[in-house]
């Protein structure tokens, strides 16, 4: 089997073609799979055809597999494997899970390194996830800003009071079993790229260490701003049997609610363990 990676954008993205991972790998082609995860962040892997099981198996290519916080949305007979739909309500209301730019599960103090989909039922069109380059949106802030944020410290919760969007409804099992908050710097250096990156999540960011809470949010929404910029993105547009998998140390991501809501839209979803970001 011949594996072929091409890079998406000049910065984010590569196309994995080539490759069945329900199926054993040679070193090589898992050597040069986890090292375009970590240099190009999010991977499209084109074609796969996977039960929840192979699901599994493919995303533990790329490390250990990290229990997701609502214990009751589970695939029926795996609770391991969570999914994506958008026909979730929560009083009365739909919810699109990853409405805004976030990062996932940020208030863990070892929040999960990556994030996997899995594309089972497709709108005819639209519902695309977008990713931004958070190494790059650092690399490109003024020095200036550079320095006013290089030592901050940002606490993470399950659900900020300051979140721009509902999350979907967790039981008190879930509750009982969250982590305490993370504590998190707001600029980190990835531990496999050693490059350094913004580290933001609104919906989630509860305060900064030290800092008064309007002072905060107008610095966040600054550093948003500037990080959700065009030039930092890659564009994913679905196609059934694709397996993607992003770099939540490296970008930031978003779901598009703009397709007909009478279409189904169904991912399966797992996240793989991280470590303390430093
Ligand atoms: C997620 C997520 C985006 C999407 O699964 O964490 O944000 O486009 N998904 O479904
Ligand atoms: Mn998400």
């Amino acid at each position: 089997m011949s594996v072929s990676i091409t890079p998406l954008t000049e910065h984010t993205g590569a196309e994995v073609h080539g490759v069945d991972l329900r199926k054993p790998l040679d070193d090589a082609t898992h050597e040069a799979l986890n090292q375009a995860f970590v240099d190009r962040h999010v991977l499209v892997i084109r074609d796969q055809e996977f039960t929840p099981e192979d699901f599994k198996t493919a995303a533990q290519v790329f490390g250990m597999l990290q229990p997701h916080d609502k214990k009751a949305r589970h695939l029926p007979g795996y609770p391991d494997v969570y999914f994506v739909s958008n026909d979730e309500f929560v009083n009365g209301r739909r919810i699109i899970p990853g409405e805004t730019f976030h990062t996932d599960h940020s208030n863990h103090p070892a929040p999960p390194k990556a994030t996997t989909l899995f594309a089972v039922q497709l709108p005819s069109r639209g519902g695309d996830t977008q990713y931004v380059n958070m190494h790059r949106a650092y690399e490109e802030l003024p020095d200036q800003t550079k320095q006013r944020i290089d030592h901050l410290k940002a606490v993470h919760v399950y659900i900020s009071k300051y979140s721009p969007r509902p999350l979907g409804a967790i039981d008190e099992d879930s509750v009982r079993a969250l982590p305490p908050p993370g504590v998190h710097p707001i600029v980190h250096t990835h531990r496999d790229n050693g490059r350094k990156a913004l580290f933001l999540n609104p919906v989630r960011m509860e305060s900064i260490v030290g800092m008064p809470d309007q002072e905060a949010l107008a610095l966040i929404d600054q550093l948003m701003q500037h990080a959700t910029q065009e030039r930092y993105e890659y564009r994913h547009q679905w196609r059934t049997g694709d397996m993607v998998i992003w770099d939540n140390r490296s970008v930031m991501h978003q779901a598009n609610p703009d397709y007909d809501m009478a279409e189904r839209r169904f991912l399966y979803r797992l996240m793989l363990k991280g470590a303390p970001l430093v």
